[in-house]
């Protein structure tokens, strides 16, 4: 057990699934899992550990933002020695060529600050996926046939912004998407030498305004689940 995770040691399984929200964790446990078991309720952010094809996997919510993504990333690789950690989230929108319901696959994470920011100071470091991993995924989305973009995305402090200018500078250098947890994941994963990526559905959209309408939301996070399991296990 850890501060935020009450599992026993052996409850984790080395790949690990992250959404944000705890009852997407626990929809994909029931919809892509075997033999699925809940591994923690600890502040409700739940967990559950099954299989897959055979392949252990636990899928763990990890909260909204960097900081509560840091909390369960750091716990799941320093005490339970996670070794693939796999973001599954949804994204705003930031190209006129991403709808709604595409995936984006994440190669990079600009930041503005991270939790992490304190120890790379005047450094950017540029936070990057794991190359095995996406290139798996981009083949898995390739078999689904979901309309799927790999490139940069923004891991942003704020989702109600202040500061829209920072996201015109992001659009006009190309970044896909916005959400807020990636980049610290990129650079949780290159500090202790495991692999991460981040795979997402596009759920709204900044510049049309767009939203993914709630009846649509399982069919297309569905999809990034499956890329998700197929490029861990790939
Ligand atoms: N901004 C930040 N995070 C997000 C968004 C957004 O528009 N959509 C989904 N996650």
């Amino acid at each position: 057990m850890t501060i935020h995770i009450g599992a026993q040691p052996d409850d984790i399984a080395q790949t690990v699934l992250m959404p944000g929200d705890p009852y997407r964790a626990k929809w994909a446990a029931e919809t892509f899992l075997t033999d699925a078991k809940c591994i923690n309720e600890v502040r409700g952010m739940l967990g559950f550990t099954g299989t897959w094809n055979g392949h252990r996997v636990t899928i763990q919510g990890s909260g909204m933002g960097m900081p509560s993504l840091s909390i369960y990333a750091n716990e799941l690789i320093r005490d339970y020695n996670a070794q693939t950690l796999i973001r599954i989230g949804s994204c705003g929108g930031m190209q006129p060529h991403v709808g709604i319901r595409d995936v984006i696959i994440a190669m990079s994470a600009s930041t503005l600050t991270s939790p992490s920011q304190g120890i790379f100071k005047e450094l950017n470091f540029a936070p990057t996926a794991n190359y095995d991993l996406l290139a798996a995924a981009v083949a898995a989305a390739n078999e689904t046939g979901v309309k799927t973009h790999v490139g940069g995305i923004y891991s942003s402090d704020v989702f109600y912004d202040e500061r829209p200018d920072l996201n015109e500078q992001m659009t006009r250098h190309g970044i896909l998407g916005v959400e807020m947890e990636a980049a610290e994941l990129y650079m949780l994963a290159a500090r202790h030498n495991r692999r991460a990526l981040a795979v997402l559905t596009v759920s709204d959209h900044l510049q049309t305004g767009e939203a993914l309408p709630a009846e649509d939301r399982e069919r297309s996070f569905g999809d990034m689940v499956e890329i998700a399991l197929k490029a861990a296990f790939g």
